[in-house]
């Protein structure tokens, strides 16, 4: 759905269920992970592109001090109390993400002075790996934020929301998604350095696209596997720092984890060899993308996703099936798994020939193998987050 149709859309489903005109509107896009893979929580460097499928949202003032989320595919209103900002349970899980973002705003000291209505829509695929929970958080924070006047900036409202992420939420994640989907640009790739929280952006070589292959599979174990590998790689940083003050994997190299192998277990050391060497191959990808050395860069996302396969363990059969088979296609530069991993989305990173009809012979090797077709599409690199 095209940006102008969205918000047409959305502010006369607005008026339909509020009984009156919304008053702001932002928006924030879902986002890639191009390649950094479980590096961001240890204050690696990773990268990400926004991409042209957003979430917005649609607010008004209310004269009195509860909040109400309202839902067009459900087609209810769920309410709040502003002053008692607490957890909802499963059946209104999707009003957590929102919700959130209003308690860590508040907790910043910027305190909503009345309730509000909110209601958004959205283009972007949810369960795709393309992290729709960070666009409404972000898009919810920008909205807020401009509802009430408050004086920030954008760095405090991906902090915002990544909190939210943490400690509402419960997802130990990092900076990447708020990140990207903060501070992307259209034809550009943005760069983290996650220690300090500096963001910058590359351009995308001109004739690059990205296609996703979504192989819709969730590991069920998918939220505790991705904290299990957080506390491995907490547990490496541990053992590391043992000498001196303690640091995250970031501040290690290959050759102090060599050092320290004998005092870890073999997955932990698997581990954090993955992150490491990832960290390095962020730092290459970007003097490639540079130099303008684009089969260099695929052969980069290609070495992340056979270290995610064999050290990080966070790959998946039908994941490694997208890779391998992209393979077969010139016009495919490098593909590997975006995201957290254990299921979700393969993304290819393509020059401009490759095309549907390609796509969908990948998707007819991928159903004749799994019985299923992964869902696919194109995507651009798009804006960050801003007020529609
Ligand atoms: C998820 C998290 C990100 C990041 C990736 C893995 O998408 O939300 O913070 O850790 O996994 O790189």
């Amino acid at each position: 759905m095209k940006g102008r149709f969205m918000k047409e859309t959305l502010a006369s489903e607005f008026e339909k269920l509020f009984g009156e005109p919304a008053q702001i509107f932002a928006q924030a896009p879902g986002r890639i992970e191009f390649i950094g893979n479980h590096t961001d929580y240890n204050g690696g460097y990773v990268m990400g592109v926004a991409i042209d499928k957003t979430i917005m949202c649609a607010l008004s003032r209310r004269d009195d001090r509860k909040l109400c989320f309202g839902s067009i595919k459900k087609g209810e209103k769920v309410f709040v109390d502003l002053d008692r900002i607490v957890h909802q349970p499963r059946s209104h899980n999707w009003v957590n993400y929102p919700l959130g973002v209003v308690k860590f705003l508040t907790e910043a000291g910027m305190k909503p002075d009345c309730g509000f209505n909110m209601l958004d829509i959205s283009s972007l695929p949810a369960g795709a790996g393309l992290s729709s929970s960070a666009a409404i958080e972000l898009c919810t924070a920008m909205g807020v934020s401009k509802l009430y006047n408050f004086d920030t900036d954008l760095k405090t409202l991906i902090r915002v929301s990544r909190r939210s992420e943490n400690e509402f939420l419960g997802m130990p994640s990092g900076i990447l998604d708020q990140g990207t989907s903060g501070f992307g640009k259209a034809n550009s790739i943005v760069f983290i350095d996650c220690l300090t929280e500096e963001f910058s952006t590359l351009p995308l070589p001109d004739k690059c696209r990205f296609w996703i292959f979504n192989s819709t599979k969730k590991h069920a174990l998918v939220d505790g596997l991705y904290a299990e590998r957080h506390n491995e790689c907490a547990e490496a940083a541990r053992i590391l720092s043992e000498d001196g003050e303690p640091r995250l994997l970031r501040a290690f190299s290959m050759t102090d984890l060599e050092a320290a192998k004998m005092k870890m277990s073999d997955v932990v050391y698997r581990r954090a060899k993955h992150v490491i060497c990832e960290n390095d191959r962020v730092l290459k990808t970007k003097e490639l993308l540079e130099k303008g050395d684009i089969k260099g860069v695929g052969d980069m996302l290609y070495a992340s996703h056979e270290s995610s396969r064999t050290l990080f363990e966070n790959s998946a059969e039908e994941l490694d099936f997208l890779v391998a088979e992209s393979k077969n296609y010139p016009s495919i530069y490098g593909a590997r798994l975006s995201g957290g991993g254990f299921g979700g989305a393969v993304m290819a990173l393509t020059d401009e020939t490759f095309d549907k009809r390609q796509a969908e012979q990948i998707a007819r090797a991928y159903e004749n193998r799994f019985g299923k077709a992964p869902t696919m599409f194109s995507c651009a690199a798009g804006d960050g987050a801003k007020l529609a």
